[in-house]
């Protein structure tokens, strides 16, 4: 498939609530799951949203493995998440630093509920649910998010803990530049 150029901070796409899908298992979006996958990893993300190439579609993707990116996040299994439902367990939250493939080049602490149950669907159509903590819960808040048109930088707390990668985080310094 290819890889897309992904949607900056300022396209009005990404501030769009997402259309949920409606057809499972469709040539369009097994080709929309490629392109997207393709797009993550060129850019060593840890998942993307279709939003973020530019599809107004309620379908993230996100896996975590040795990300050059988020060299201390615990992995996470490789999913295709499709018209998700997201709901925390407990008040706690936690906060934690963030960065994103619309947002290159920058990171922030952004806080997040520790622990959900989400529910959702393959591209197959076929229901599942998890209950999930740690990185995995962070990430799923992340994407999920932007099929709302949320971008992290709006949940951060004190804008004071939102910078350049290369500032706070100088052991990843270009790591982030090459999207
Ligand atoms: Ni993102």
């Amino acid at each position: 498939m290819a890889v897309r150029p992904i949607m900056k901070m300022g396209e009005p796409v990404l501030f769009q609530k997402a259309r949920p899908v409606e057809r499972f298992d469709t040539p369009e979006l097994h080709a929309l799951l490629a392109d997207m996958k393709d797009s993550m990893i060129a850019a060593n993300g840890a998942g993307i949203a279709a939003p973020q190439i530019g599809v107004s579609l309620q379908v993230v993707i996100f896996e975590v493995r040795n990300n050059p990116r988020y060299p201390q996040a615990e992995p996470v299994p490789e999913t295709v998440l499709i018209n998700p439902v997201l709901e925390p367990l407990g008040d706690e939250m936690e906060e934690g630093w963030e960065g994103c493939l619309s947002v290159p080049g920058m990171r922030g602490l952004v806080p997040r509920h520790a622990k959900l149950r989400y529910r959702g669907f393959d591209q197959y159509g076929k229901r599942f649910e998890r209950v999930v903590d740690g990185f995995h819960a962070r990430v799923v808040q992340h994407e999920c998010d932007h099929l709302m048109g949320v971008l992290y930088p709006m949940r951060i707390r004190d804008l004071h803990d939102f910078g350049y990668t290369e500032v706070l985080f100088p052991e990843l310094a270009g790591k982030d530049e090459d999207d």
